[in-house]
């Protein structure tokens, strides 16, 4: 990879003075001037349709774009990340979650070695594994199938599965999934309050297995079960998921109920490996792997289609545009279903743990903005909440609007309404209302002048604000797939763009630091020294 400082190179100081010509520009002044406008700014891509036209940008502004991710080598960058190089420098590994999506006969190299088969053996032990939970031939400890599963982890060991397994509840067999991640016992307690040991199988997720949290509720539950059941049936009702199988095995979890993953594999982006054993047992492991099959559709087109018509691409830069040169310090995601309810927290770990980094690929601090900050709910009940602050508020918050042409249970009335909310807002966004409009408005309703004029300001708005429109046919394992391959790939743009790594996460290293050292003081109920405000809050917990 190139690491180039993106604010030296041609294309960032001609996209500086262009951004001067464009940044009063009125969306709905270049849509009046070009009726093709919708179509030159959109990607028709299998079951997708990427409209990207709602964004303050012209052809001018889409090929300095371009010319920027050239400037900063994207493709020479795409082809070390596909092909296995150790593009996660300060961890020396390569960033292979594409591997996990692989077909049968394509190779991936790590350190000379083809993982392809090894990452095919692991689908086959899930499978089989998923096969005879869900039709009950594996059996508790009383002879009873189970009914209950508990996925154990934390970051990418829980918000990936945790969103999938949300997302695709249409799809779910009768198993009943639950999600133990935070360190909070009330947090355990609840989970496990309704559940019946017989019948409940914990699935221990943990990349490194020395995750605090983890094994903390990992070993509540498993003296939750002893209470009822003896030690030698742990190895029936435990299992996990861990790249580090000698803490695995002293923790007592059998070697064959290990699923291996590896090091190549960031915890943020392993929902593809043993770490959706929650979602294949929830959907079946057919279910799963063609929510791999979407994801590699999706690898394909990044890696091979021309940037111009490049989803993850165009996207990536489009937010460059608005972070690094409207200044927008955050995005909005915006599903307009509700089983996308868990994408935002799922993308925030994904975008904000991987580009939010102040020290470039030279070891320098950056002078420029990265990573953005990311937030979101489903449409329409974020309409009744927050978007106050996107039509009138004082920031600019691209946002992305997701939508499916069909529903689910074809409640067509219902999907109607919900569909003309995603299309209305969008629409408001850009046109927003004039001073005029509003006169009009106000004046059908026989308001007299001063009442008009007292009102009026507060009635405008000012449009202008940019959307992304995402219309795919329907919310299938396949399509989820793609969209989620489809955020990563923008994340690994802008972080070669921004010159920074993207796949490390040592920010989040002091706190636990701290967190442990902390522990040993209340443990030893003995406060030492630390800053003032620490102090006073500890003495007081303690007291
Ligand atoms: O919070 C940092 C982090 O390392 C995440 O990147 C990771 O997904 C999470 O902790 C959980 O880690 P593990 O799977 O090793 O328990």
């Amino acid at each position: 990879m190139l690491n180039i400082d993106p604010t030296t190179t041609v294309a960032w100081k001609k996209l500086e003075s262009h951004f001067e010509e464009i940044k009063a520009v009125e969306m709905k002044s270049l849509f009046s001037k070009d009726s093709q406008r919708a179509d030159d700014f959109s990607i028709f891509w299998e079951d997708f349709l990427v409209d990207f036209s709602k964004n303050r940008i012209t052809k001018e502004t889409q090929q300095l774009l371009l010319d920027l991710a050239e400037d900063c080598g994207l493709e020479e960058a795409i082809k070390s990340y596909f092909e296995g190089e150790s593009i996660n420098r300060t961890e020396n590994r390569p960033v292979l979650h594409t591997a996990l999506r692989s077909k049968k006969n394509d190779k991936v190299f790590v350190e000379g070695e083809n993982v392809i088969p090894e990452v095919f053996e692991v689908k086959a032990k899930m499978e089989e594994f998923s096969n005879a939970i869900i039709s009950g031939k594996t059996k508790g400890y009383t002879g009873r199938a189970f009914t209950d599963i508990v996925n154990i982890g934390i970051g990418g060991s829980d918000l990936g599965p945790a969103m999938i397994t949300e997302a695709l509840k249409f799809y779910k067999n009768h198993l009943k999934v639950h999600y133990i991640s935070n360190v909070d016992g009330d947090h355990v307690q609840e989970v496990l309050k309704p559940l019946n040991p017989e019948t409940t199988l914990f699935v221990i997720v943990s990349k490194t297995f020395t995750t605090q949290e983890t094994l903390s509720n990992a070993t509540t539950a498993r003296k939750w079960f002893l209470d009822s059941a003896s030690k030698e049936d742990v190895q029936k009702h435990f299992v996990a998921v861990s790249s580090n199988v000698p803490k695995v095995a002293g923790f007592g979890i059998a070697k064959e109920n290990i699923f291996p993953m590896w090091e190549w594999v960031g915890g943020r982006f392993s929902l593809w490996s043993a770490v959706g054993l929650s979602v294949s047992l929830a959907v079946g492991f057919t279910k799963f792997n063609e929510l791999l099959e979407g994801a590699n559709k999706m690898d394909q087109h990044f890696k091979n289609e021309p940037y111009i018509k490049n989803v993850p691409v165009q996207l990536a830069l489009l937010s460059i545009w608005y972070n690094n040169f409207f200044k927008a310090e955050s995005e909005a995601v915006i599903p307009y279903s509700q089983y996308l309810q868990k994408l935002p927290s799922y993308l925030q770990q994904a975008i904000m743990e991987s580009n939010g980094k102040s020290v470039d690929r030279n070891g320098n601090p950056v002078t420029y903005e990265t990573g953005n900050i990311i937030w979101g709910e489903p449409g329409t009940n974020s309409q009744h909440a927050f978007f106050q602050l996107i039509h009138q508020g004082t920031k600019l918050i691209p946002a992305d609007f997701i939508g499916f042409k069909e529903s689910l249970y074809k409640n067509k009335d219902h999907h109607d309404k919900l569909m003309a909310n995603y299309f209305a807002q969008s629409e408001a966004l850009l046109m927003g209302k004039t001073e005029d409009e509003v006169r009009k408005e106000l004046t059908a309703k026989n308001l007299n002048e001063e009442e008009i004029n007292d009102l009026l300001p507060f009635k405008v708005f000012q449009g202008n604000k940019p959307t992304t429109s995402l219309l795919i046919d329907k919310l299938t394992p396949e399509s989820l797939g793609k969209m989620i391959s489809m955020y990563e790939h923008k994340i690994f743009v802008q972080g070669v763009i921004w010159n920074i790594y993207s796949y490390d996460q040592w920010g989040v290293e002091l706190g636990k630091q701290l967190a442990s050292n902390i522990l040993d003081e209340i443990n030893k109920r003995k406060v030492s020294k630390h800053d003032n405000s620490t102090q006073n809050l500890l003495k007081s917990y303690l007291k």
